[in-house]
């Protein structure tokens, strides 16, 4: 793995980040969906996080590919996440299910870039996952 300087959101590697994502499908574990699913994000340090997701027997217990990115960024000592590239088997990027766009809220926020293909503007993440309930609201609403 290595880090990148990445000083506008023009300079993310689009490119980069969705080869890593359809390499991490080659590590997925879904032998009863058979549907591959490898992501990669980078962070606004520069560092790649990637993940597979990694199906079980109970099927309701299957980790998606980001929270495999997730645990890889707190593994890696965390940091905020800047763009992420989700894809299927095929290769072509796929949306993030509902629980992964909570995930990923809570490490990249509403300004989260979410790769929607190639030829396509990328999508931040308060498009996907408008009116965010987020970190900052368990503050605002404790009782004591
Ligand atoms: N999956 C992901 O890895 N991420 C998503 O955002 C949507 C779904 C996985 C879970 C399961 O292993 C397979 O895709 C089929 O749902």
């Amino acid at each position: 793995m290595y880090s990148l300087t990445v000083s506008s959101p023009t300079d993310i590697p689009w490119n980069e980040l969705r080869e890593q994502a359809r390499h991490a499908t080659t590590t997925s574990y879904a032998p009863y969906s058979h549907v591959l699913v490898g992501a990669c994000a980078i962070t606004v340090d520069g560092s790649f996080v990637v993940g597979a997701n990694v199906e079980n027997a109970s099927y309701g217990l299957t980790l998606c590919a980001e929270c495999s990115l997730v645990s890889d960024l707190a593994r890696q000592g965390g940091g905020r996440l800047l763009a992420v590239s989700i894809v299927a088997g095929d290769g072509e990027p796929m949306a993030p299910c509902g629980r992964c766009r909570q995930l990923l809220f809570e490490h990249g926020g509403n300004d989260l870039l979410v790769d929607a293909g190639a030829d396509v503007e990328p999508t931040p993440l308060r498009e996907l996952l408008p009116g965010a309930f987020g970190p900052e609201d368990l503050g605002l609403r404790r009782s004591e």
